[in-house]
């Protein structure tokens, strides 16, 4: 029996939940040598723009996601909907507790309220970005003293925070994504403090479509932040190495 119609065939006698877990994608993105760490669940923390796009591409290459917002599972039904059987809405904490690793996608200024346990010692691919319009006036930041990551990642000590996805409209996520090796492939920038979250962006960029420049520490990320030469524009992994490189600190 083919493995599609062995997924067929799943579908059809086990309940949902079962089949869902058998035919989900496995991957090892982060363990070391001969150790699997499976990544199949994504929590996603925030369901805008940024969050429902990341969700719906996470669920069309197979992961499962719980997907929460500050206003409660109950208001996020009709994108579950959207989303399908691989998707269900949560609160912030449980998405937390759900994923193998998570993504924070909530305006800056609620980062205070983000469930800090439940994600303890897991990788949180942070898509900030600071707009003082919105998020209120940060002096360090306005100073060039820390960073939008650096600040989530002071906020959740005990993560893994990597910057991811900021500098790239939401509606292009599902749109600008081309195969590996794909003459002018789109390039996305990551940054973090930890290597294995800065792996873990590099290979679901690739699974999402982009190639990655890594800035480094996330004491650097500033130069993709907004208003940065990078920041927007449909860059190749050389173009956008150029842009990180002409990047002034204050803006
Ligand atoms: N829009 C873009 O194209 C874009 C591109 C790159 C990066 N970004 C950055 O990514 C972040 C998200 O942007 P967005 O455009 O997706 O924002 P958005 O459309 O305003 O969505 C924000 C989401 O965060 C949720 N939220 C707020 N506080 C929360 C909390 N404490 N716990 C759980 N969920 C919470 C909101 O829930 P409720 O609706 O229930 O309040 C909403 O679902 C921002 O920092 C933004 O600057 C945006």
């Amino acid at each position: 029996m083919t493995a599609s119609k062995y997924y067929f065939f799943l579908r059809h006698l086990l309940p949902s939940s079962q089949c869902r877990a058998r035919s989900s994608v496995r991957r090892n993105f982060t363990g070391p040598p001969g150790v699997a760490v499976i990544m199949t669940t994504i929590g996603i923390i925030g369901a805008g723009n940024i969050g429902s796009q990341i969700a719906r591409k996470s669920v069309e290459l197979g992961y499962d996601v719980v997907i929460s917002n500050s206003r409660g599972p109950e208001t996020l039904t009709d994108l579950v909907a959207e989303l399908g059987p691989r998707a269900r809405a949560a609160t912030a904490a449980e998405a937390a507790a759900a994923g193998d690793f998570a993504v924070v996608t909530v305006p800056l200024k609620n980062i205070g309220d983000l469930p800090a346990a439940p994600l303890a010692g897991k990788i949180v691919v942070d898509t900030n970005n600071y707009y003082w319009e919105r998020d209120g006036h940060i002096p360090a930041l306005d100073n060039g003293e820390t960073t939008t990551s650096e600040m989530l990642q002071e906020r959740l000590p005990e993560s893994k925070v990597a910057k991811a996805f900021n500098h790239i409209y939401s509606a292009e996520i599902t749109t600008h994504g081309t195969p590996a090796g794909t003459e002018n492939r789109r390039a996305l920038a990551t940054a973090s403090d930890h290597t294995e979250a800065s792996n873990l962006v590099t290979r679901l960029y690739n699974e999402f479509g982009f190639d990655t420049v890594n800035i480094g520490a996330l004491s650097e990320s500033w130069r993709i932040e907004r208003d940065r030469p990078g920041y927007g524009p449909r860059l190749t992994a050389a173009g956008l190495t150029e842009k990180l490189a002409e990047a002034p600190r204050t803006i």
